[in-house]
């Protein structure tokens, strides 16, 4: 979308909040008191995920803090818990701000006199949460005057300077103060809190990397730097458990900090109207840093401090089936803690080159106490060491010396061995057909050893090949009998096979199935659902087909009743800790199930390619595997409950502006090894019920139409057999393969079950009636086919199926 597109669609957006469009507000209340309760031990496992989330990046002991403290910095009393959008609007139960969490810590405490000037500035310059697409950055800070410092610095050793941020769904960070970069203000309370203190520790509430430069100009003057991002409801508990030393932080870095914005190599083509060409290619994050930039790097991937300090033994990999590294961690310190240990390696170069470290394993111990150790083993399987081939469409273990690398953060990650394979192996061969229309100029390192910057061209697609993929992918239609009286409970009991029960569905019903009940907050589910779908017409729940309950999401459940607002999933994946993120979404999981929602619209697991993409917060991180990894974990969370999980977007949603516009242009080897990674991870190891297709285009396809990417990636090479559902409506296209298949029926053939929320533009119109695209192209020769619309309800139902909390269970 144009910028003056995108301004007139922020003028109808905000014309239609101010009258009343309630959903487009964040709700920032909490339920009202005493009308909900999270189960105490739910609150316990949400502060402690919060405080071994976040990250500690510098301290000289200036952390942990005893007695009496000087808070500074209004985010204190106006914390921002998460970010905007459908992925942190939930009435939570209660939120504990950074000033109360400290407050009733009862080992540290806050000047009292100070904390009230802040509140009363508060009360007095109420935040303004903005409305959708236009959520604030920043809350204007209070001047400080230079007394108050002075006074304060009499009564408190130490100062805490809180800077908050936030960004959201349809509204990235921007390049200017205030968002990515601080405030004249906030330097200024910087100034004046560090010329009076000798010790200032600065705390950053925020959902996505900002600018670290300014911490130059106070060296020596700030002790301590942590990350707290958002932290959800127990945010303020979480951060004075840290402050005061109950939790040694443990949290480490899901992405790099680079010196400066413009050093992140996705830098030129992020933010762009129309399309972005995804120039770094596999070099995202530190496989760029490491290979071409060590020197750009202010804190690498990995990266995060600990109050104690940990011995890391590591035995030499063994490669014999899958590689084993051995690994031994002792508390050699004088507290309790927990430590993230990761394994990289270095891959030859096969001819296509390769980064000089890549995440292949990590590890989070339990807490140890003092002088405690714990061992394990940590797997890597060999298909994290094949490298993609777009020349012959193939993963290879290429011959030549694998190294690899291991420690506490990817910059110092020591070498512990290597391993020369003597000849090269095709490890997978791949068929899907999604490269990039046209070629264009990507990053590559074609020198083994020597790093060099170099430039060469995508492989572009052969247009001819989608056309026989789909043909070839057309399944038979199954004979219509009529109504036999079969229900879905018959298909479970094996009393009908799914095949029965499928051929008596007439076309009206399996039309009706492929899309959700219209609208959101649909009156067939929970108050404040995001839309229903499957049983969604009386004759489909006649033949027993439950109506789903979906609900948002990545940060908690969004419906008109409180749950527990969890920290962002950032946050969550910094942890590094795959047990404790299943736990989270277990606690999810249980609440849904009594909620009566039934797919959770989670989790959010988009590679974080920028710093500047609006929904990082939800999302994980820069890294595949560890995105990959922290999403199975949450999926079987969520569905060891019984209700199912929606990982998304499915794939490439990287930047929010004009995302429903948007192509995102990326080479057919950074697709399989970045951004499709993470998901197949997810789906090989969390087993998802349903998948999420993103708004964007991928290499001049909407997802929500990709054939290649989810008939022929997810289904055919990784063989998912859930559901796909789309985002929230889609754009309307024409299938230029197949002519006569538009909209509805072109999604269908390209393997994405259902159009959520569903509705036509008619009826969203308000003039009624159902889209015809579906019936227009139904038997119609280049049309759709029987067989592919009774296979799209079996892709449905098999889910529902499994689902335990939908009266079929
Ligand atoms: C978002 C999805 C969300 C859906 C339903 C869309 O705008 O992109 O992530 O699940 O709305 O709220």
């Amino acid at each position: 979308m144009s910028k003056i597109g995108q301004k007139l669609k922020n003028a109808a957006v905000k014309i239609y909040s101010r009258l009343g469009g309630g959903s487009l507000r964040q709700s920032e209340n909490v339920a009202p008191e005493g009308s909900a309760s999270v189960p105490p031990e739910v609150s316990a496992l949400l502060r402690r995920a919060a405080a071994e989330g976040a990250v500690l990046l510098e301290n000289d002991g200036t952390l942990p803090l005893k007695g009496k403290v000087a808070l500074f910095g209004r985010v204190q009393t106006d914390t921002f818990y998460t970010g905007y959008g459908s992925g942190g609007n939930v009435l939570k139960p209660y939120r504990v701000s950074i000033l109360d969490g400290v407050a009733q810590n009862g080992k540290i405490q806050p000047l009292g006199w100070l904390a009230d000037i802040y509140r009363k500035f508060s009360k007095e310059h109420p935040v303004n949460h903005g409305y959708w697409g236009n959520w604030p950055f920043c809350f204007p800070e209070m001047p400080l005057r230079e007394e108050l410092a002075a006074r304060a610095a009499e009564e408190a050793e130490t100062a805490v300077v809180v800077i908050g941020r936030a960004a959201g769904e349809e509204r990235d960070n921007e390049l200017k103060a205030g968002s990515y970069y601080l405030t004249a203000e906030e330097e200024r309370l910087l100034q004046t809190v560090t010329s009076r203190f000798k010790k200032t520790a600065v705390v950053l509430n925020i959902g996505s990397l900002i600018d670290l430069s300014w911490t130059e100009k106070f060296r020596g003057r700030i002790g301590a730097l942590l990350i707290i991002w958002q932290g959800g409801m127990e945010a303020g508990n979480a951060l004075a458990d840290i402050l005061s030393g109950e939790v040694s932080p443990c949290g480490k870095l899901t992405d790099t900090v680079a010196r400066e914005y413009s050093d992140y190599p996705s830098a030129r083509s992020f933010g762009n109207a129309g399309y972005n060409e995804y120039q770094e290619d596999i070099y995202v994050g530190y496989r760029y840093f490491s290979t071409f930039a060590r020197e750009k790097v202010r804190y690498p991937f990995g990266y995060g401090l600990s109050y104690t300090k940990f011995r890391l033994d590591f035995g030499a990999p063994d490669w014999s089936g899958d590689i084993r590294v051995r690994v031994c961690v002792t508390n050699a310190g004088e507290c309790a803690g927990k430590e993230a240990v990761q394994v990289y390696v270095k891959k030859p170069c096969g001819g296509i080159g390769n980064p000089a470290r890549e995440l292949v394993g990590f590890f989070k111990t339990k807490l140890l106490q003092p002088r405690e150790g714990q061992e394990t083993e940590i797997v890597i399987p060999v298909k994290s060491l094949a490298s993609f081939d777009e020349a012959r469409a193939c993963f290879f273990l290429f011959a030549g010396e694998y190294t690899f690398y291991a420690g506490a953060d990817s910059a110092n990650a020591q070498k512990i061995g290597a391993i020369v394979r003597e000849r090269e192996e095709i490890t997978e061969r791949c068929t899907a057909n999604i490269k990039p229309k046209k070629s264009f100029s990507v990053l590559a390192a074609r020198e083994e050893g020597e790093k060099r910057v170099s430039a060469e061209r995508t492989a572009a697609a052969d247009s001819r090949d989608n056309k026989a993929q789909m043909l070839a992918s057309l399944p038979p239609a199954l004979a219509m009998t009529g109504d036999k009286g079969y229900t879905l409970s018959d298909v479970k009991s094996g009393r009908a096979s799914m095949e029965q029960f499928i051929a008596q569905l007439s076309v009206r019903e399996l039309e009706a199935l492929s899309r959700g009940a219209d609208v959101m907050d649909s009156p067939l589910g929970a108050k404040g659902n995001a839309g229903v779908y499957g049983g969604v017409s009386d004759a489909l729940r006649k033949k027993g087909i439950p109506p789903l309950t979906a609900v948002d999401g990545p940060s908690g459940i969004r419906l008109c009743r409180p749950c527990a607002l969890l920290p962002v999933g950032t946050l969550l994946a910094s942890t590094f800790d795959e047990e404790l993120v299943g736990q989270v979404y277990a606690a999810v999981g249980r609440e849904m199930k009594a909620a009566g929602a039934h797919v959770l619209l989670a989790p959010g697991m988009n590679i974080h390619r920028n710093p500047l993409c609006g929904r990082n917060f939800e999302y994980y991180s820069e890294d595949p595997l560890l995105t990959g990894r922290i999403a199975a974990a949450a999926v079987r969370g969520v569905q060891s409950a019984g209700v199912s999980a929606c990982p998304k977007h499915f794939c490439c949603n990287n930047q929010e502006f004009d995302r429903t516009k948007n192509d995102s242009r990326v080479s057919e080897r950074a697709l399989r090894e970045i951004y499709l990674r993470a998901f197949e991870i997810c789906v090989k190891e969390g087993a998802p019920r349903n998948l999420m297709t993103s708004y964007n285009k991928i290499n001049g396809i909407w997802a929500h139409y990709h054939f290649p990417l989810v008939r022929g990636v997810l289904r055919g090479e990784w063989g998912y057999k859930g559901c796909v559902i789309t985002d929230w409506w889609m754009r309307r296209a024409k299938c230029p393969e197949f002519p006569k298949l538009k909209y509805n029926a072109y999604r269908i053939r390209a393997g994405i079950n259902v159009l959520m929320p569903g509705g036509s533009y008619l009826k969203m119109a308000g003039l009624g009636g159902n889209d015809k695209s579906v019936a227009r192209a139904l038997g119609k020769k280049g049309g759709l086919t029987l067989g592919e619309l009774q296979r799209n309800a079996a892709e449905i139902l098999n889910f529902m199926l499994l689902e335990e909390n939908n009266g079929n269970g």
